[in-house]
């Protein structure tokens, strides 16, 4: 059965852009053969952080979570492609990078479980919801990397 296309959201925190990954962690993901279709460098804001993470509201981490967020720039990325919503989780690796699979993007670059690289949205639902948050339709292009399309299915 071929798998079916899907988007996601990948968002880049502050440490992955203070400490000068956001091109390794754009290589892996255009490596593992997935499109981005959209993305932007901002500074959160408080809303839109409070929209991001409404699930972790009571919390005990939300409100250092939630300044880490805004405590520098992000890079909010569109991934599209087959299954990119459960591949990108796989690729990030557990939430505590120490846990995380050895190899994937959280345990070969990060240690702590705030400052862990990446977010990436949990379910279908989820990214697109988070999706819009970060992007306007007219700011996606989707399109399909025509040497890589025949291998991915
Ligand atoms: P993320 O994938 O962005 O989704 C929610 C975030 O909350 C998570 O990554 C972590 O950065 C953060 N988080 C989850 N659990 C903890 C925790 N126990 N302590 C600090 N931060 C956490």
């Amino acid at each position: 059965m071929p798998l079916k296309v899907e988007r996601t959201l990948v968002l880049l925190k502050p440490d992955c852009v203070m400490r000068g990954l956001i091109g390794k962690v754009i290589s892996r993901i255009e490596e593992r053969g997935f499109s981005i279709i959209g993305l932007k460098l901002l500074k959160m804001d408080r809303s839109t952080a409070e929209k991001l993470y409404e699930e972790h509201r009571n919390k005990p981490f939300y409100e250092p979570l939630l300044r880490f967020m805004m405590s520098g720039p992000v890079v909010a990325i569109v991934v599209e492609g087959p299954s990119a919503v459960s591949a990108m989780r796989q690729m990030l690796g557990s939430t505590n990078p120490l846990d995380a699979q050895a190899g994937s993007i959280r345990a070969d670059y990060a240690i702590s479980n705030r400052k862990n690289i990446a977010h990436a949205s949990d379910s279908i639902e989820s990214a697109e919801k988070e999706i819009n948050i970060f992007f306007k339709e007219s700011e996606l292009t989707s399109y399909v990397r025509p040497s890589e399309a025949a291998y991915l299915t």
